[in-house]
């Protein structure tokens, strides 16, 4: 054997006993068939280990070459267009009468400001002072621009020629119950569009909490405060 015979060498014997160890650790040698014995064995490892190594390599090489095929697969980019659907787009719209999980609304108070065939009032959770705070929060991001801060009705876009709103401190909608304000936010009204879809239905009834409120600074009197209150007040609004 060719190879064996370049055993001589010291650096042939140093290959040699790395064959050997691992020649032996496969069972594939015993410890006395020989240097070069020993060196062809290790030989015949190496082999083993470049196959492998070329496998790996090969391997990894294909594994990327499916990655790719997979980033660069055929698909439409959201709202992206298509000649393929009669309408142009690429999106199908939710096929009539199905819910997705998670979206089912129930017809209680809490989901349509219903209560029976009317209207019901109040709130269907308590109107803790985080509530409000949130309302207010809401209420300036989503309304203020159209009602006003103070819900007057005075806010910039109708300052620009947008129908201007009714103020909320009008007789009529200081009556009005609750249900009427979900019910106006969610689907609209006449030239107001709908928040439904915006506005999720705890922030509807935050920013509703928060109108009462609105409704109650424009229109308390001294005789709504406790008479603790009032004596604070009178007394020059000392603490
Ligand atoms: C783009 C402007 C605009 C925004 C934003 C807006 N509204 Fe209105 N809103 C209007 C207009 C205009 C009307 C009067 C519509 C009409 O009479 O045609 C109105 C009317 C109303 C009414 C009175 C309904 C009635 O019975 O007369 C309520 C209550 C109301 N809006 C609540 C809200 C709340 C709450 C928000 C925020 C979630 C909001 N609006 C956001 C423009 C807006």
């Amino acid at each position: 054997m060719s190879i064996g015979k370049s055993m001589g060498s010291p650096t042939g014997a140093a290959f040699a006993l790395g064959g050997a160890s691992n020649a032996s650790t496969s069972g594939a040698s015993n410890a006395s068939s020989g240097a070069a014995a020993a060196s062809a064995a290790g030989v015949g490892g190496a082999r083993h280990w470049l196959v492998a190594i070329l496998a790996l390599v090969a391997f990894m090489l294909l594994a990327g070459c499916y990655r790719q095929q997979m980033a660069a697969q055929p698909k439409y980019d959201p709202l992206e267009p298509s000649d393929f659907f009669a309408d142009g787009m690429s999106a199908r719209p939710r096929v009539a009468g199905t819910v997705a999980r998670g979206e089912l609304v129930g017809n209680d108070f809490l989901n349509t400001g219903k209560i029976g065939a009317g209207d019901g009032d109040g709130l269907p959770f308590p109107a803790t002072a985080a509530v409000l705070a949130r309302g207010r929060e809401r209420f300036d991001i989503y309304c203020s621009e159209c009602h006003g801060r103070l819900g007057n009705g005075d806010g910039m876009i109708p300052s620009r020629g947008y129908r201007r709103p009714p103020s909320y401190h009008t007789p009529l909608l200081r009556r009005a119950a609750t249900g009427h304000f979900f019910d106006v936010i969610t689907n609209g009204f006449g030239a107001m569009p709908s928040y439904g879809t915006m506005i999720p239905r705890d922030d509807r009834w935050a920013i509703i909490g928060y109108i009462r409120a609105l409704q109650l600074s424009q229109n308390a009197t001294i005789t709504d405060l406790s008479a603790e209150e009032q004596t604070k007040l009178t007394a020059g609004g000392t603490q």
